[in-house]
């Protein structure tokens, strides 16, 4: 697979299941990757995990994110018929969550670029021809080292990179400093740039400083259109259409529990900044079916049809 593609969806755990996904697939999104899936739970054979990675058929381009940090696992993950039914694989060495990196997973692999490369060796000696991407933060608390990892992803095997540019002391604040990018760009391999991408001129701005291309996390939620925006590409989006066909998509694979409860927070980011919004996502917050969630969605955007369809 060559990288032909300028946009990826980044993974969200909890956000980027496979309908909102499918919904991005709509707005243009050149790849998409999984919520991040654990390389041990998938060996060991978990429901839960292998479920996770159910896709519609317009997705593709996707990925698989696995987590995890001892190679053989990790190679033996993506041989399972779920992994492997993915275009790609997606290793995550970025995740600054602290069960995580107690763990020895996600960004603690940041602090043992030995082991990192040992599990990017391993993965992808055992995905073959398969393309294989790693997305990392610029470090634990500088961005001293993130030159060499990214050149060290790039001689264990890795295709391309997806760089958070924060630490993972930043956690989520302050902003992604992108100054190291035209030094990471020339590690050998392409690199997707990520962190606060919101906007066509940032996009523009950053494959000028040698991107190959972009990963958009939070600004694509409540907004999937933003794929189009980002490339110029004309859209046209009807929000309760979305919300509808989101919805239905996951009741088709879960419960209706489970499907409301993943439309809650979907609905409470398409409906974000729109006048009136707040006490809709307020009732949408306390429902527990279906028709509670939706209902309340039909008779805001009824009220408010100006904020129903968008269109560049
Ligand atoms: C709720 C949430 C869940 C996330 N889950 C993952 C994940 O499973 N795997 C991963 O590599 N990054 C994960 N991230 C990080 C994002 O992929 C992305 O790197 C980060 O949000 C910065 O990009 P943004 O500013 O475009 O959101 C998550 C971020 C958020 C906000």
């Amino acid at each position: 697979m060559s990288v032909d593609f300028t946009t990826i969806l980044a993974p969200m755990a909890g956000y980027t299941d496979f309908a909102f996904r499918s919904v991005c697939r709509d707005y243009g999104v050149g790849l998409t990757v999984t919520e991040m899936v654990s390389s041990k739970a998938l060996v060991m054979g978990n429901v839960l995990s292998r479920r996770m990675l159910y896709r519609q058929p317009n997705d593709s381009p996707a990925f698989c994110q696995i987590f995890g940090h001892e190679p053989s696992v990790m190679a033996a993950s993506v041989q399972i018929d779920e992994v492997a039914a993915y275009e790609g694989v997606d290793i995550n060495m970025g995740c600054p969550v602290r069960k995580i990196v107690g763990s020895g997973d996600g960004s603690a692999l940041l602090e043992d670029p030995r082991l990192a490369s040992q599990c990017i060796s391993a993965v992808k000696r055992a995905i073959g021809d398969k393309p294989l991407s790693v997305k990392f933060r610029l470090g634990v608390t500088d961005s001293d080292g993130a030159v060499d990892f990214a050149k060290m992803c790039a001689d264990s095997g890795a295709n391309f990179i997806t760089v958070h540019f924060r630490t993972r002391k930043q956690m989520y604040s302050g902003t992604a400093d992108y100054a190291l990018l035209p030094q990471i760009a020339k590690a050998g391999i392409p690199v997707f740039a990520n962190g606060d991408v919101a906007t066509r001129e940032q996009y523009l701005r950053l494959l000028d400083n040698g991107a190959s291309g972009v990963a958009v996390g939070r600004a694509a939620l409540g907004r999937p259109q933003i794929f189009a925006e980002l490339t110029g590409e004309h859209y046209s989006i009807d929000v309760l259409q979305t919300i509808e066909r989101q919805a239905n998509m996951l009741l088709q694979v879960f419960c209706e529990r489970v499907t409301v409860n993943e439309m809650k927070k979907h609905i409470a980011a398409y409906l974000k900044g729109m006048r009136g919004g707040k006490s809709v996502v307020t009732e949408v917050m306390n429902a527990r079916t279906l028709e509670q969630i939706l209902t309340p969605c039909r008779q805001f955007f009824d009220t408010y049809p100006d904020f129903r369809r968008k269109q560049n």
